[in-house]
């Protein structure tokens, strides 16, 4: 694994690479976030349930509180998380080291402010807002080390302060406990290939003082299998069938943690 994972992102060639192959219609990362960004919208709306006008009959429609919360995206890269929360949320922030990156959300039409941050150093400092928040870091924990883990879960911590904050939302793309593994020895060698398990996911969360509250798979197959012929389909059927179902995030390649804060 490349441990200046910062650097992968700071040159054009890498992001339309990330925003148009990667991320090409009817790819293996596009169907995953398809599955995601339904997920995150209906997570939004349950958790942070805003006002409807016939609950408060009283109040004038400019008097109703916004309960929408505040977006902090941690390593936003071309906007993927913010976009999926378009309408949902009061406003949004993305920080990321890549300018490039950043630059690439703006054109692609990403509804935010958006920060460069350096990749080391102080903890960056969360926009300052006011209300429910939502943190979230997706394809930023696998590949980079426990420095840059225990960085962006610092963040995430100050925008969180305590348990009625808000929630976090992070996203493990490399499970150690799914079909993935397998490859592990054979590819151990070559520069991408990390795991995450469950159990390292909730000790650096308990490390800063987060609980996991929810969990959800949102592959169980590699993307070998929708790569190849005739196996494209039956993959998406299952991966689709599967990201519904209770109980196979445990071994689903793609999960998806759901973490507040625990009362100090
Ligand atoms: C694989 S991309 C993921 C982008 C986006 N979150 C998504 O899911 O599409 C990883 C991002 O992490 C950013 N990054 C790398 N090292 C970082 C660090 N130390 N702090 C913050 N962001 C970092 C990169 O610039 C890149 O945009």
């Amino acid at each position: 694994m490349d441990t200046n994972y910062a650097r992968v992102f700071q040159h054009t060639g890498a992001v339309d690479k990330y925003e148009h192959v990667t991320y090409a219609p009817g790819s293996y990362a596009s169907r995953i976030n398809e599955r995601q960004r339904a997920y995150l919208r209906a997570l939004v709306r349950r958790s942070f349930p805003n006002q409807r006008p016939d609950q408060r009959p009283d109040q004038r429609p400019d008097q109703r509180p916004d309960q929408r919360p505040v977006q902090h995206d941690f390593a936003c890269g071309t906007g993927r998380a913010i976009r999926s929360l378009h309408g949902l949320v009061r406003e949004a922030h993305g920080y990321d080291t890549s300018t490039d990156m950043l630059a690439k959300a703006a054109e692609v039409g990403t509804r935010a402010r958006l920060h460069a941050i350096p990749a080391d150093g102080p903890v960056p400092q969360p926009a300052p807002a006011d209300g429910p928040t939502l943190v979230t870091m997706f394809r930023l924990l696998l590949n980079v080390d426990d420095t840059v883990r225990d960085r962006a879960l610092a963040f995430a911590a100050k925008a969180l302060p305590d348990p009625g904050a808000g929630l976090l939302v992070i996203e493990n793309h490399g499970n150690a406990n799914s079909l993935r593994h397998l490859r592990a020895h054979r590819l151990r060698g070559q520069r991408w290939f990390a795991e995450l398990s469950h159990d390292d996911v909730d000790r650096l969360l308990a490390r800063h003082g987060f609980e996991t509250v929810e969990r959800r798979g949102f592959s169980m197959l590699t993307q070998g299998w929708y790569e190849r012929r005739g196996l494209d389909r039956i993959a998406r059927g299952v991966d689709s069938a599967a990201s519904v179902l209770p109980g196979t995030d445990r071994y689903a390649v793609n999960v998806v943690y759901v973490a507040r804060r625990l009362p100090r």
